[in-house]
């Protein structure tokens, strides 16, 4: 039987391949994200993860291939388009602003959204932000359980809290697909721990669409319906978790061992 989710995915891409000198990133892969579905990517170091990643976003030039979202064509579109299509995303350094609080970064994402007009306006203290932007701020630091630190001054947060200030960030343009590469980088157990459960009280609350390039398997369990494995960048294996882990030729690429 057709799976509902992927008979009518949200992103397609097709036969993309990427060369960085000699370097072949990505041969001809196919990838494509369902509506609602969360799928993880893993694979060894270099097997182009972060390059497949940077094609969907638009920060990369395919040389070959297409990319699809919602039924129109975007591999040709600049970063900003794609974003203003529904394609959110978290950066792995933090880009946070010293002496701002919490609040005002997840305000600058939503003013933003409106032009840039109206973000230097706002930057300048000429006209507050309206009620609906405020109550869309206070939504958003809930849904990322940040609701507590709301006037901290991001500076003294710790690495855990900054992430979820960029994921924040992120959800406040109501992205549909939401991409994170190694969100959990640097985070202890707990955070990650915490990461996970926010990344799937998002996917319950929105039903967003979620892309994950992780090496923290346990934080990939637990939030994708579907992993996908790259190597030398190739698709190796795309399944349910389990299954995938299991499978010798995966354990051979990623793990090094086929037992
Ligand atoms: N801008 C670049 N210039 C040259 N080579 C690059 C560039 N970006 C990536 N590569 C090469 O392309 C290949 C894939 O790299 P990529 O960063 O996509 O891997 P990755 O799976 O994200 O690895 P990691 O797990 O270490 O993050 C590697 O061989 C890498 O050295
Ligand atoms: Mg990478």
């Amino acid at each position: 039987m057709a799976d509902p989710v992927r008979s009518d995915p949200l992103l397609v891409a097709t036969g993309i391949s990427k060369q960085f000198g000699g370097v072949q990133a990505l041969f001809e892969l196919s990838f494509d994200v369902g509506r609602g579905e969360a799928v993880g990517i893993v694979g060894p170091n270099g097997a182009g993860k972060t390059t497949l990643f940077d094609c969907l976003l638009g920060l990369e030039a395919l040389d070959t291939g297409t990319v699809v979202f919602d039924g129109v064509r975007i591999d040709r579109l600049p970063v900003w388009k794609r974003s203003r299509m529904g394609i959110g995303r978290t950066y792995q350094r933090l880009e946070l602003f010293r002496g701002m609080t919490v609040a005002d970064h997840l305000l600058v994402a939503e003013q933003a959204k409106a032009g840039t007009f109206r973000l230097w306006r706002d930057l300048l203290h000429r006209g507050g932000p309206t009620a609906a932007e405020l109550r869309h701020v206070e939504e958003v630091l809930e849904l990322v359980g940040l609701a507590d630190l709301a006037d901290r001054p991001v500076d003294g947060l710790g690495l855990g809290h900054a992430r979820l200030v960029e994921l924040g960030r992120a959800m406040m343009g109501a992205p549909r697909l939401l991409m994170l590469d190694e969100p959990s980088s640097g985070l202890d157990v707990a955070e990650t721990e915490r990461l996970a459960s926010i990344l799937r009280d998002i996917r319950a609350a929105q039903g967003t669409s979620v892309v994950l390039v992780e090496h923290d398997l346990r934080l990939v369990e637990s939030v994708v319906d579907r992993l996908c494995v790259l190597n030398f960048g190739r698709m190796l294996a795309s399944g349910p978790v389990a299954e995938v882990l299991a499978s010798p030729e995966v354990r051979l690429a990623y793990l090094g061992t086929s037992r």
